[in-house]
């Protein structure tokens, strides 16, 4: 059954929402305050980079089934249920800023005139549920009395991979303390929950956690606290390997075969980052800190993932003994393949640390043309152009393309002949043949060998980017 929805903020995560509920049926409306978003929006078009998304969202103007706007009074005219995706950054305190929320709880109580569901897809400090309900009726007093139930909906998808997350998620959490409103997502997810999707074969069901709201809100912070602890367990364990002669790759290959353990999020390198992991961290820790406790493996994952971050200065000071003038070739600035999203990015963060010691930077990510705020990083059309005169290459992000280079033309470019592979994707023996000297994370003797079999992504299908952070 088609339901009327609204989405109010089409970011990342909004976007997404409002595409792929009405390619399974849903009369959507999009609502962004953002101006410059509108105009792409409104032309089908995403005002980011993610891969399949365009397509969505010119099938659901094109069949006048999604729509954009910045009236907020009409949307809410026009929908019965409400999904809230605005940004919710990290404050000072660590836990998330709610300014946007309260901006949405406002308009929500001006325009309450018929019953709404209102969905919680942000991820909000853990009590949010009852706080936006209540921010709602502070704003509208009685007047609204049963006019809206509150759903938790956090959402689990991976920028870069988001609209197949989103139409084949691995489970589906709703929390709520009205049982009706919980029914009514269940049955607006039908198409989801069941597998049976517009232009695809039928798939298996996915799971349904119905819960209440806080234990949905929980659930977010825990599943991306865990996911970011696994990354820095990974990095732990390639500091040691480093150390001891072991090659990390191999380790985790090793490990991840194992089901109880499972391969992904277990690459060393980098670290992780973006708007969520090091946000919802911190919001955790700062959560647990209310209460008295110190959540000591969280703060250690913390610990652990800023020291990743060093590493390349630390191995280019020990290779290259300066720092002041050197240049530096940075591959990749987006925070992992498959988006522009710059937010919380490693190798931003490597090129800040660069550029703070002296270098020159320049740097290619094949789909981050501008890098905001730092005039100082330069950015170059190619990867070879990057590479002109470069004392040392440095590999930030695991783009696939990078992966297809001509090595010896890059070497040709350079000066130095360093490679740092900060994600570990290459062969070492591939680098070494085009002239480099190989260094990677916790590869303690790089070598050529046959490479034990990795476990596959699980819900991955083929083609896909990559299932890396
Ligand atoms: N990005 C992710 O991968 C991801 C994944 C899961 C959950 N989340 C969570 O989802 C939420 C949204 O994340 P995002 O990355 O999409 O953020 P975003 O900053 O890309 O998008 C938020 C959008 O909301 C708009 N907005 C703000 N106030 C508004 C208002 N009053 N009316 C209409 N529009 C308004 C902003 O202009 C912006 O376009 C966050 O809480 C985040 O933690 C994000």
């Amino acid at each position: 059954m088609s339901s009327r929805v609204a989405v109010i903020g089409t970011g990342y995560v909004g976007t997404v929402v409002a595409g792929c509920l009405a390619h399974i049926g849903h009369q959507v409306i999009g609502v962004e305050s953002d101006a410059a978003k509108l105009v792409p929006l409104r032309a089908g078009r995403a005002p980011f980079h993610e891969p399949g998304l365009d397509a969505l969202l010119a099938e659901g103007i094109g069949a006048g089934t999604l729509s954009f706007t910045d009236d907020f009074a009409a949307a809410m005219d026009g929908s019965d249920v409400v999904f809230v995706c605005v940004g919710t950054p990290s404050g000072p305190d660590g836990l998330p800023d709610m300014t946007a929320m309260v901006g949405v709880a406002r308009s929500v109580a001006a325009n309450l005139r018929h019953h709404h569901v209102l969905v919680n897809k942000s991820t909000v400090p853990i009590g949010s549920g009852r706080w936006l309900a209540s921010v709602i009726e502070d704003v509208a007093r009685t007047r609204i009395e049963g006019l809206f139930s509150v759903v938790s909906n956090p959402e689990f998808l991976r920028e870069g991979n988001a609209v197949h997350d989103y139409l084949h998620p691995d489970r589906v959490v709703l929390g709520s303390d009205d049982p009706a409103a919980l029914d009514t997502l269940a049955e607006l997810y039908q198409p989801i929950l069941s597998q049976t999707l517009p232009g695809e074969a039928p798939g298996e069901q996915v799971p349904l956690v119905r819960t209440d709201l806080v234990t949905a809100e929980m659930t977010k912070y825990a599943s991306n606290a865990f996911l970011a602890t696994k990354i820095s367990f990974a990095n732990e364990i390639a500091r040691l390997c480093e150390m001891v002669g072991a090659d990390i790759t191999e380790v985790t290959a090793g490990m991840g075969l194992d089901t109880r353990i499972g391969g992904r999020f277990l690459d060393a390198g980098l670290g992780w980052g973006g708007s969520c992991f090091g946000k919802d961290v911190s919001a955790l820790i700062s959560t647990a800190g209310d209460y008295g406790y110190r959540t000591r493996i969280l703060e250690a994952a913390v610990e652990v993932n800023e020291d990743q971050r060093n590493l390349v200065v630390e191995a280019l000071l020990h290779d290259l003994k300066t720092l002041r003038g050197a240049r530096i070739a940075l591959l990749g600035l987006a925070f992992k393949p498959g988006t522009d999203d710059l937010r919380d990015s490693p190798a931003v963060a490597v090129a800040e640390r660069l550029v703070h010691r002296g270098c020159f930077v320049t740097a290619f990510d094949p789909v981050v043309g501008a890098l905001p705020g730092h005039p100082d990083v330069r950015i170059a059309a190619s990867a070879t152009e990057a590479a002109w005169q470069a004392d040392a290459v440095v590999l930030a992000t695991d783009w696939q393309e990078f992966l297809g280079l001509d090595l010896k033309s890059l070497r040709a470019e350079t000066r130095g002949d360093l490679f740092f592979d900060g994600r570990n994707i290459f062969d070492p023996g591939l680098v070494e043949a085009a002239g480099f000297r190989y260094r990677g994370i916790g590869r303690g003797v790089p070598k050529t060998v046959e490479r034990v079999a990795k476990e596959p992504a699980e819900g991955r299908p083929a083609g896909q980017p990559s299932w890396r952070d």
